[in-house]
């Protein structure tokens, strides 16, 4: 069932999304993209879900790129089609209005790259390897990566990245600033897990307001972006989250975020 391709495993205040295409190091065709769409729509309307995690069944792979039988019949129309939904279901995860972690616990090619960088920021087990090796297809990264990878390490390792194709492991990409932690595998989950319940504990409006704001302000001049943060700091003052934040610290004890 298509449903199967991505599972959720929803633990409030978390929740899981899992990539489930194993025998195909869970390659991204179109139903699973379709899957992944429907699971971020329901996830954004869902108020338990605080911090969203994202990662590839078993043990060898994220996501080892889209779906390379599937683009071997497309058309032009068709390939543009399939590059735009991937971008479209990619920008969702940006824009999720939660947090969302990639647990990168093995390969993350292509467009398995592109995924992990929608998100707001990747760990990875130490068996991992990211890489958009799409120039050895004749094809080029076609889910945001000629965008987002610049944009991330700068112009000059992203082009050695997407004009070479190479792979590279967990410890180079954190060594280039494009993972945050890199760890055995075995450590992976409680880690991810760890640090989106840190997350989870903070005032909801105001984490998914910082969160807009870093991706919104870093494509716009820096008055720009200090503007649009001083309008965006007026309307978190007006949230109940702010009065019992303040009130929690002012009477020593800690705070209970209703996300109003
Ligand atoms: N698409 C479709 N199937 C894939 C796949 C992909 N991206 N990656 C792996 N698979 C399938 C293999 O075909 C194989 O299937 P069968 O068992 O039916 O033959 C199965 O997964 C296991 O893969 P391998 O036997 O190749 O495993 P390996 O351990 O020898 O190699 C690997 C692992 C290095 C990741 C290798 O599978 C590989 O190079 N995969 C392709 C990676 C890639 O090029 N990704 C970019 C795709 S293009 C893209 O993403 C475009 C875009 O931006 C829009």
């Amino acid at each position: 069932m298509a449903e199967d391709l991505v599972l959720l495993e929803k633990k409030a205040p978390l929740a899981t999304v899992i990539i489930n295409r194993p025998k195909a190091l869970n390659a991204l065709n179109s139903k699973v993209l379709t899957a992944l769409d429907n699971i971020l729509d329901s996830l954004n309307e869902d108020n338990e879900v605080r911090v969203v995690i994202l990662t590839g069944a078993g043990e060898k792979a994220f996501v080892a790129g889209a779906d390379i039988a599937e683009m071997s019949q497309m058309s032009p129309l068709e390939g543009a089609g399939f590059s735009r939904f991937g971008q479209l279901v990619f920008k969702k995860v940006q824009d999720l209005k939660k947090p969302v972690i990639a647990a990168v616990n093995g390969f993350a090619l292509g467009g398995g790259s592109e995924l992990a960088l929608a998100s707001d920021f990747i760990y990875a087990s130490d068996n991992a390897k990211f890489g958009v090796p799409e120039v050895t297809l004749g094809i080029f990264p076609g889910f945001g990566g000629t965008q987002r990878l610049p944009r991330l390490l700068g112009k000059g390792l992203a082009k050695e990245m997407i004009l070479t194709g190479k792979m590279i492991s967990a410890q180079e990409a954190y060594e280039i600033g494009m993972i945050n932690r890199v760890m055995p595998q075995s450590d992976l989950m409680e880690a991810v897990k760890k640090v989106a319940l840190q997350i989870a504990k903070n005032g909801p409006i105001a984490v998914s307001i910082a969160k807009n704001l870093v991706d919104v302000g870093y494509d716009i001049p820096l008055d720009d972006g200090c503007l649009m943060e001083s309008r965006s700091f007026g309307m978190c003052c007006a949230t109940e989250d702010k009065k019992e934040g303040m009130k929690a610290f002012l009477e020593k004890r800690k705070p209970e975020f209703t996300g109003k």
